[in-house]
């Protein structure tokens, strides 16, 4: 592809993809993940995941997209024509697809609790617990207001993705990763100073194994695979963009690094919070991270409200920009393979992908409230759009890519696109590829059965 972009310095490789990474993910799934399935004994499975089976995996997509320097369809196709390893290509995109669409709900919520934030509606000093429970029940059932926000949020993705990969995602990623990290730092010193801090630091680092199952562990490969933005294409997508002279193990392990750090810190600024609340678990879900922080924001700050205002406004900020950062990069898979695959224009690709993605985020944002009887086994539709990817498609679409690199690709192909074809030493390699061909595929089918 003559006119194909690649990004422009080592420096926005690292911040794109770890915008990819970094999202609603680690800030907010992550910790009702912990929540749900019992905190430390969960944390260090995670951990393990990471490890053991999202570094190897995310490594093998660096492989697939920068050697063929093709968006995922095109990638599989030409890696092996005619096999049914290509099928994995175009479902990833499909599957971005789903995960875009509750995505967008939920970033549209962040996008909301700032400006909520900004107008002085989340400053609460009354003693009801479950004024901000009623809060956020009332927003997400609210028949047009949750819908409205979303879109706003996707006319922001769809602005960055149609700029381009450098102009748009790159120079966007410099700006707002680290502005990210920064208020994260910020956030974690202010949740260590909470009432609740040292029992929700217990909670995130005493494991209590009787706790741990075999969905437990599924649920953290899920989790890890959501994460690290795996098995859907997007970092293949975002590695079609990078240079020949590119460290990917470098790359992999500094994402990697990067996204598990702000997960942890994110959990040590939650946990304090949910255990400074009266009423709340941590294994309240979904809603977590909505009900306990505004709570938090407003009373530990009591005697100072500025600065209860300026955290509580940084934290719905921080959150917002690190889904703005994830979503484009969900987007960018899907209209690069329209774009390259069914010859659009670049800026035709992405207007559909947009308008496709809003029609199903709208339906999938009412079936928090309006449509909320819409039930497909047993779930609503947003819990099934969260559930699906993470919990079936995700890891089966793990399998496929540790085979596809493991066995079916030609190993020096790997080894060479690793080492930068002998310029670089990677002497794991062997392991890498020993986890790629037994331990992740057999592991993953294992905890599904
Ligand atoms: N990793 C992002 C997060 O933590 C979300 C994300 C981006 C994602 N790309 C993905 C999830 C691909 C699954 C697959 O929020």
């Amino acid at each position: 592809m003559a006119d194909r972009k690649n990004f422009g310095s080592k420096l926005g490789v690292v911040l794109a993809s770890a915008g990819s990474a970094v999202g609603l993910g680690n800030i907010w799934r992550f910790p009702t993940e912990v929540g749900e399935n019992g905190g430390a004994a969960f944390v260090l499975v995670y951990l393990l995941c990471v490890i053991l089976v999202g570094v190897p995996i995310m490594l093998g997509e660096f492989v697939i997209g920068r050697h063929t320097h093709a968006n995922t369809a095109t990638a599989y196709q030409q890696l092996a024509p005619g096999k049914w390893w290509r099928v994995q290509g175009t479902m990833g995109v499909l599957v971005a697809f789903i995960i875009s669409c509750y995505y967008m709900v939920v970033a549209g919520w962040t996008l909301y609790y700032a400006y909520a934030s900004l107008t002085g509606a989340l400053q609460y000093q009354g003693d009801d617990a479950t004024y901000f429970s009623d809060f956020f029940d009332n927003f997400v059932t609210h028949p047009w207001l949750p819908v409205l926000f979303a879109m706003l949020f996707m006319v922001m993705v769809h602005g960055i993705i149609v700029k381009g990969v450098q102009d748009g995602i790159e120079r966007f990623s410099k700006v707002m990763m680290p502005m990210l990290l920064l208020i994260i730092a910020v956030l974690t010193v202010c949740a260590f100073s909470l009432p609740g801090s040292s029992e929700g630091l217990r909670y995130l680092l005493h494991p209590d194994f009787s706790k741990l199952s075999a969905q437990t562990v599924l649920n953290a490969i899920g989790q890890a695979f959501y994460s690290l933005s795996l098995a859907m294409g997007c970092l293949c997508t975002y590695a079609s963009y990078f240079r020949d002279d590119t460290n990917l193990v470098k790359t992999a392990f500094s994402v990697s690094l990067i996204d598990t750090m702000v997960a942890l810190l994110a959990g040590f600024i939650i946990f304090p919070a949910v255990f400074s609340v009266p009423g709340l678990e941590p294994g309240d879900g979904p809603g977590l991270v909505f009900k306990s922080l505004p709570y938090i924001f407003s009373h530990a700050f009591a005697s100072m409200p500025v600065m209860g205002y300026i955290f509580s406004l940084l934290f719905y900020l921080l959150l917002f920009l690190a889904a703005l950062t994830s979503a484009i990069s969900i987007h960018e898979p899907v209209t690069a393979y329209l774009h390259e695959v069914h010859q659009m224009s670049r800026r035709k690709a992405a207007l559909w992908v947009t308008m496709v993605s809003v029609v199903l985020g709208v339906v999938c944002s009412l079936s928090c409230g309006l449509l909320g009887d819409m039930k497909i086994l047993g779930m609503t539709l947003f819990d099934c759009f969260d559930a699906l990817p993470a919990k079936i498609l995700m890891p089966v679409g793990g399998i496929i890519i540790s085979l596809f690199t493991g066995w079916y690709l030609d190993r020096k192909l790997v080894e060479d696109e690793l080492t930068n074809y002998g310029k670089l030493r990677f002497p794991l390699f062997p392991v890498f590829i020993f986890l790629l061909r037994w331990v992740i595929p057999v592991a993953i089918a294992l905890v599904m059965v």
